[in-house]
């Protein structure tokens, strides 16, 4: 959850270092620091609030001259967030100073053992156990202090460390935490991801599980936890670096928003050839898929909703019992799988450790597992047995929205490709849902075209108390996203209710004038759901409808209505979610709250 950033080389350290973790901030933003060596000592300045106050501190990193540093973007676990509690954290004698990402489980006997041996704590953080373990173990070999630390230590972690009497190193280590290095020819980076150092080179190694990384100002060394070295192959990174940048857009936000037609476009098109769907990376025979007779998907947050549309959509085009979970639910709830389960994890980070341990929860009882990842290379793309990409580029908003669009894409084209090998599709069925989905990214153009209407809607809601939403079938899996938008980016309470299930209690809360989302694309429930809007209407409810253009009972039903155009039902949940993830940027932007960094919140969840 925390953004770690390290360089050494022939720059100064600082402003690479500020400018790296400006690019992380999605990952935490509660506190930031950095460890600098001046060329005789460690300096270390940290605080509590963004990375601007860092920033400030430091003059830009003036401050902090020196070749060599790490940093660290906080999103607090154990600790309030605080100065002391910021990284890095340095051992007794200000010799070695630790970022870290991630969680030491066992470093409350650690912590026991070392007051044992004399240690002093002042922070509340599992972190500075690392410190002093470090220094309790450093004989004059870096590389020999770290490894035997590693066998003591259980958790995750991805590190960053600074010893002050080996100056021309900077190290790195990573268990279920993400690190990369990079290199370019003026020096050597550590990052949590690869947006933080996208600016300076393209030629990036993923850091394996238990590697420990040594950084000089033009070599890397990798080794095991035995302090074997190891040869590496590095990648080259392709992304467009503006892709990270705002681009004009006054959020992130919106900008992904914006780019959503692109990313459907990119997800799907590289997947149709000839009138048909090809997934190669599936690496699934036709009779492998035939044999499917029951699928699981596991996700947390957005990614989640995904699966609960999918099980809609899986469960009617090809017939198939779908069971969706979310993933700290799956992984200790000691699941089922029986022979002919198919197990999809679906993540955007393709880091979160509870998607990631349900996935080898499913590996370890025998079964494959297809990831639906958007990180390329990251663990749950490099766990899994197949991975179907979705092409949204970097997302960094916090709060997902193209990333959850390319995610959609690339389960309808599962269920298509599946539907069709199993029989449960027929040819004209299959032609149709083609060409339906080839619109979608013109359709989801003339949505955003409705920019404006939705934010003068958005603007009366800004001082709400709660909104509910309201749908049934895919409707309801909308709705959950819908609500989730909203709420996490503009702190309003909403909850997202099966619109036959909201009279069994929570109908209690609705008073004159609250606002009701009621989502109505599937054209068997119409007026199913409209009996519901009375139901609510009735109780004071004002009620705002997104509905299919062919809807035309609802211009009647609802007090105000947002048409969004007609396509294959099973594909609704693509265009519906336009203007409730506009609604939710709206209110969250007219209350002036920071919609790319919520409160409480980060991008990459790799806690559990
Ligand atoms: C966090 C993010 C959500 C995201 C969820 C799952 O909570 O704030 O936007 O949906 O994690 O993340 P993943 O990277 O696995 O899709």
């Amino acid at each position: 959850m925390c953004g770690i950033v390290g360089y050494i080389g022939k720059s100064q350290a600082a402003p690479i270092i500020l400018d790296g973790l400006a690019k992380l901030e999605y990952r935490g933003y509660d506190s930031a620091g950095m460890a600098i060596f001046d060329g005789e000592k460690i300096n270390i300045e940290k605080s509590v609030g963004r990375l601007k106050v860092l920033e400030n501190l430091t003059r830009g990193g003036a401050t902090m001259p020196g070749f060599s540093g790490i940093g660290h973007t906080r999103w607090a676990t154990h600790g309030v967030p605080s100065d002391v509690n910021s990284h890095p954290h340095f051992n007794k004698n200000q010799t070695i100073a630790v970022v870290h990402n991630g969680i030491i489980e066992n470093y409350i006997p650690l912590k026991k053992k070392m007051i044992a041996n004399g240690y002093e704590f002042v922070s509340e953080t599992d972190t500075e156990v690392l410190a002093h373990l470090l220094d309790y173990y450093y004989k004059g070999n870096p590389l020999e202090a770290i490894t035997k630390v590693l066998h003591r230590v259980e958790g995750s972690y991805a590190l960053g460390i600074l010893f002050s009497d080996h100056p021309k190193e900077i190290y790195a280590v990573r268990k279920d935490s993400p690190l990369i290095v990079g290199q370019n020819e003026d020096g050597c980076f550590i990052a949590s991801d690869v947006p933080a150092i996208l600016k300076y080179t393209r030629t990036v190694t993923y850091v394996d599980n238990q590697e420990v990384v040594k950084l000089s100002a033009d070599e890397l060394h990798f080794y095991t936890v035995d302090e074997e070295e190891i040869q590496k192959e590095s990648v080259t990174i392709d992304w467009d670096a503006n892709a990270a940048e705002k681009g004009g857009y006054e959020h992130f936000m919106l900008k992904e928003i914006y780019e959503q037609p692109k990313t459907v476009t990119d997800t799907i098109s590289p997947r149709i050839k000839d009138g048909d769907i090809v997934i190669d990376e599936l690496n699934m025979t036709d009779e492998e898929l035939k044999a499917v007779r029951r699928i699981h998907i596991v996700a947390c947050g957005s990614a989640y909703h995904t699966g609960v549309t999918a099980k809609y959509i899986l469960e009617g085009l090809c017939r198939v019992p779908v069971e969706v979970d979310v993933a700290s639910e799956f992984r200790y709830r000691n699941p089922i799988l029986e022979e002919g389960s198919m197990v999809i994890v679906i993540s955007q980070s393709g880091e979160t450790a509870d998607t990631l341990a349900a996935l080898r929860e499913a590996k370890s009882r025998g079964f494959k597992v297809l990831g639906i990842v958007n990180v390329v290379g990251s663990s749950i793309a490099r766990e899994a047995d197949s991975v179907l990409y979705t092409w949204a580029g970097p997302e960094i908003a916090v709060a997902t929205t193209k990333a959850y669009s390319a995610q959609l894409s690339a389960l309808y084209l599962l269920a298509m490709k599946i539907g069709k090998v199993k029989g449960t599709i027929s040819n004209e069925l299959f032609a149709s849902l083609l060409e339906d989905l080839k619109k979608l990214p013109y359709q989801i153009e003339l949505l955003l075209g409705q920019k404006e209407k939705i934010q003068k809607f958005a603007n009366r809601y800004v001082g709400a108390k709660d909104i509910f939403f309201i749908g049934r079938g895919i409707d309801y899996a909308i709705s959950l996203e819908g609500s989730l938008k909203l709420k996490e980016i503009s702190y309003v309470h909403s909850e997202a209710y099966a619109a036959g299930e909201l009279k069994h209690g929570t109908i209690s809360l609705i008073e004159d004038g609250t606002l009701v989302v009621a989502v109505s694309t599937q054209p068997e429930l119409y007026q199913k759901t409209i009996s519901n809007i009375v139901e609510v209407k009735a109780r004071g409810a004002f009620v705002m409808a997104i509905a299919t253009e062919d809807n035309v009972a609802m211009e009647k039903a609802a007090d105000y209505t947002i048409y969004v155009p007609e396509t294959n039902p099973y594909f609704a949940n693509s265009l519906a979610i336009i203007p409730l993830q506009l609604f939710g940027y709206y209110v969250a932007v007219g209350k002036g709250c920071d919609v790319d960094k919520p409160r409480n919140l980060a991008k990459s969840v790799t806690v559990e």
